[in-house]
């Protein structure tokens, strides 16, 4: 009986031993670019925060995730971007910041996922990141598995210290480490639009920053290749053919709410961002957040724009000098119509809907509800828009055809 008792002992230890060092099962591609139907939606850790990040910023802006109503809006990544790692071991795996992340980043992803969220980590196809920690150039199946076994759900992938390397090559090889890690993952490319990932990415990732990155203004450039808000517009305004459902243009994380834009503004930058089916990544302290501000990452309505699941991207429709109109075709077979007054004065809008070239088209009449008033305007599109829309305002509206 005391043999029969040690041989299953023994067997259980050898089956145990086995299933932790088993192959883990590899993610098919087609499973692969089923992760990301709609733009996906979080909050990042760089925008306001920078390298200044730790285990309790991290738990806190789950825990305010949830405590703002942002998770019931459809938030659900908490991504930690440059700066959680130092170093790595003698064994060339990844170590985290000892100071900032004393119990590691697995603790940090169970509290995520204890929350019912996401989450998600930041590297680089170079040989350091974008703010000189190491990144994971010959290291990208090393550290695949390691996201796979610490619980990460989203992987942002810089481009900075890249050696001259062929972009398409360096992501498809994070791409192919991830497939192998077996965990579904979805991966955000960041080389700032430099190589036109929209004609290379789709299938590579899920989504590709298309420009460099945002700063937390409404209109200006910086020498090292920072953008206002109005400016990323422009910069992906011709790039609707190539976002769809999986492959998404992603034109930054959201500055709303970092103070460098009025509400107006913030209002106009988060219209716009639903407009263009971009993924919402929040950036700004969700601990700290004024009810402007909550009131516009957590407007429903026109996120249920941006999650649409046709997954297009609005277009300019009409252009007359500072004064933009948007049109973004929806599922029901309406349309967001986005009015967007980028001038210094007042927009007196007194305009025949006729005039946009889409809804003359379908010769349809439309319900007209405004997005931010929530409620409707008017019964049909036969009848002119009258609306003042503000200096840098927009009048954002959900059209529904009347059947
Ligand atoms: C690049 C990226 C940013 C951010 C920083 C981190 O600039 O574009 O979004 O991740 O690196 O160093």
């Amino acid at each position: 009986m005391k043999r029969l008792l040690t041989l299953l002992a023994v067997t259980l230890l050898a089956v145990t031993a086995m299933a932790q060092n088993a192959k883990p099962q590899p993610l098919t591609q087609e499973a692969f670019e089923a992760l990301c139907p709609t733009p996906p939606m979080g909050w990042n850790s760089w925008n306001r925060f920078g390298c200044d990040v730790n285990e309790q910023l991290l738990m806190g802006a789950a825990d305010a995730l949830v405590a703002s109503g942002m998770k019931d809006a459809g938030y659900e990544y908490i991504v930690v971007d440059d700066c959680w790692q130092i170093d790595r071991d003698a064994d060339g795996n990844i170590v985290c910041d000892p100071e900032r992340f004393p119990h590691g980043m697995k603790y940090v992803a169970d509290y995520i996922h204890s929350k019912g969220l996401k989450f998600g980590i930041y590297s680089c196809v170079g040989t350091h990141t974008c703010a000189g920690r190491p990144g994971s150039m010959g290291h990208e199946y090393q550290d695949a598995l390691y996201y796979a076994r610490t619980g990460v759900d989203y992987l942002k992938y810089d481009f900075c210290n890249n050696r001259g390397t062929n972009s398409k090559t360096a992501y498809t090889i994070m791409r192919e480490a991830l497939k192998e890690a077996g965990r579904p993952i979805v991966f955000s490319i960041c080389e700032w639009g430099s190589t036109k990932p929209w004609e290379w990415a789709q299938g590579v990732g899920h989504l590709w920053r298309a420009t460099g990155d945002i700063i937390n203004l409404w209109d200006g450039k910086e020498d090292w290749g920072g953008h206002g808000m109005v400016n990323i517009i422009d910069l992906v305004q011709d790039l609707y053919p190539y976002n769809g459902p999986g492959h998404w243009n992603d034109p930054d994380m959201l500055e709303v709410g970092n103070g460098g834009m009025n509400v107006i503004e913030d209002q106009s930058h988060f219209s716009m961002w639903c407009m263009l089916a971009a993924p919402l990544m929040a950036g700004n302290d969700l601990s700290n957040m004024s009810d402007d501000t909550r009131r516009i990452l957590t407007n429903k309505e026109v996120i249920a724009i941006d999650q649409d699941p046709l997954g297009i991207q609005a277009h300019l429709s009409v252009a007359m000098g500072d004064r933009q109109i948007w049109v973004k075709q929806l599922v029901d077979d309406g349309y967001a119509v986005c009015f967007f007054n980028r001038g210094e004065t007042p927009w007196d809008l007194n305009f025949n809907w006729s005039d946009i070239p889409e809804l003359r088209a379908t010769g349809n009449s439309y319900g007209v509800y405004d997005l931010w008033q929530h409620k409707a305007i008017a019964k049909s599109t036969a009848k002119n828009v009258v609306s003042t829309i503000p200096s840098h305002g927009v009048l954002m509206v959900r059209l529904t055809p009347v059947r």
